[in-house]
């Protein structure tokens, strides 16, 4: 087959980290074939790729058997990605059953397509495989505190169990894989609706509305650039060694909630009213990557410092929700505020005194 027949495909592809990693692969001058249900992705991301010549685009869920505008060109595909799974708590959780087949049998039938085609293929798991964690930093050989029967469980668990078929498809030899365990991303193209914390925390602060910090805010987290995910994802996917082995892919730099808070109101500019609410069942209490093996296989780090990626993330947010907010904090400003490190009542008293 010559290098211009040859497809990669993006199960998940019109997503939030999908989206990025589609453009950096057409990018490089791969077609891409991007394949989605569109359950969680926005039409916005996709519209900004059906522009490009290299790009396809079918709509299909992968829990059915995938249809003939996919198979039909199975001798073509040289890389499978499947990032197809609704990523935030409300979404995955509005209906579990999905979400849970979407892992297994949508894994499932992307698997078989992989070994029909001889494509590599790459899945992208998460760091909820590691549950609520004893270990910390959490490293790959770690197994992980995860409740099989909780309300996240469709999720944690269903990536639990995508990751084990996809090494038993390459222990029997029917598959070349590579896994990646990603830790929280953020960043634009995220949905504004989507629940997740970062897109929480940022849509309230610039529309004025009450922040709301779940529990007290001492869990920790931490936050990885999207394009830097994406590098990852696509350095993963490249890599020729790399064994039975799952990767972890995310920033080391830990946060609380309560800091992330900390940051989005500095970067405002004007004071904004925290509000507590219960924390959510089985919510992790810290989350940080070992990123060891990444650095040493993948040659890869995250390269987006959490200030400038939030100040970009905040005025992308500005121009989506239309709200008349300029970001005027500067890096430089962050950097100060960084060393500094107030508390969030101190931020709100400050930014309310102006
Ligand atoms: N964003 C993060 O912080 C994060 C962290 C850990 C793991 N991940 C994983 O990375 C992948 C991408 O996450 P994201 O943040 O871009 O999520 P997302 O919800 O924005 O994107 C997922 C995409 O998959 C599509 N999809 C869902 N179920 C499908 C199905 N059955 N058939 C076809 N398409 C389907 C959705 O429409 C959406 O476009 C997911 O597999 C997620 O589990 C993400």
């Amino acid at each position: 087959m010559s290098r211009s027949d040859r497809l990669t495909l993006v199960a998940g592809g019109a997503g939030f980290i999908g989206s990025h990693l589609c453009r950096m692969l057409l990018d490089a001058g791969e077609r891409v074939v991007c394949l989605d249900n569109m359950q969680t992705s926005r039409a916005s991301n996709l519209a900004a790729l059906l522009s490009h010549e290299n790009f396809e685009f079918v709509q299909a869920d992968i829990t059915a058997p995938l249809p003939s505008a996919i198979v039909s060109r199975t001798r073509q595909y040289h890389r499978i990605y499947n990032l197809a799974c609704a990523a935030s708590p409300p979404r995955y959780q509005a209906d579990p059953e999905h979400t849970m087949l979407t892992n297994v049998v949508g894994t499932n039938y992307l698997l078989r397509l992989a070994e029909a085609s001889g494509a590599r293929f790459l899945l992208t798991s998460t760091s909820e495989v590691y549950g609520d964690p004893e270990m910390h930093p959490q490293r790959e050989d770690y197994r992980g505190n995860v409740s099989c029967t909780g309300p996240r469980a469709c999720y944690d668990e269903g990536k639990r169990a995508a990751e084990t078929l996809t090494f038993d498809f390459a222990r029997n030899g029917r598959a070349d894989v590579r896994v990646a365990r990603i830790f929280n991303t953020y960043g634009p193209n995220m949905d504004p609706d989507d629940g997740r914390v970062v897109s929480n925390v940022i849509c309230q602060a610039l529309s004025g509305n009450p922040i709301t910090i779940y529990g007290d805010g001492s869990q920790t987290r931490s936050f990885c650039y999207v394009t830097d995910t994406a590098e990852a994802l696509r350095r993963l996917m490249e890599v020729d060694e790399i064994g039975l082995e799952p990767v972890n892919i995310g920033n080391p730099r830990e946060l609380t909630v309560r800091e992330l808070v900390d940051l989005v109101v500095k970067m405002m500019g004007r004071p904004a009213e925290v509000r507590n609410a219960p924390l959510p069942v089985d919510d992790p209490r810290r989350r940080k990557p070992n990123i060891d093996r990444a650095k040493a296989l993948l040659g890869w780090e995250p390269a987006t410092e959490l200030e400038a990626g939030i100040q970009a993330t905040m005025n992308w947010f500005a121009n989506e929700l239309g709200e008349d907010v300029v970001v005027t904090a500067t890096v430089d400003d962050l950097d100060r505020h960084r060393r500094k490190r107030p508390a969030t009542s101190d931020i709100v008293r400050e930014a309310a005194t102006g």
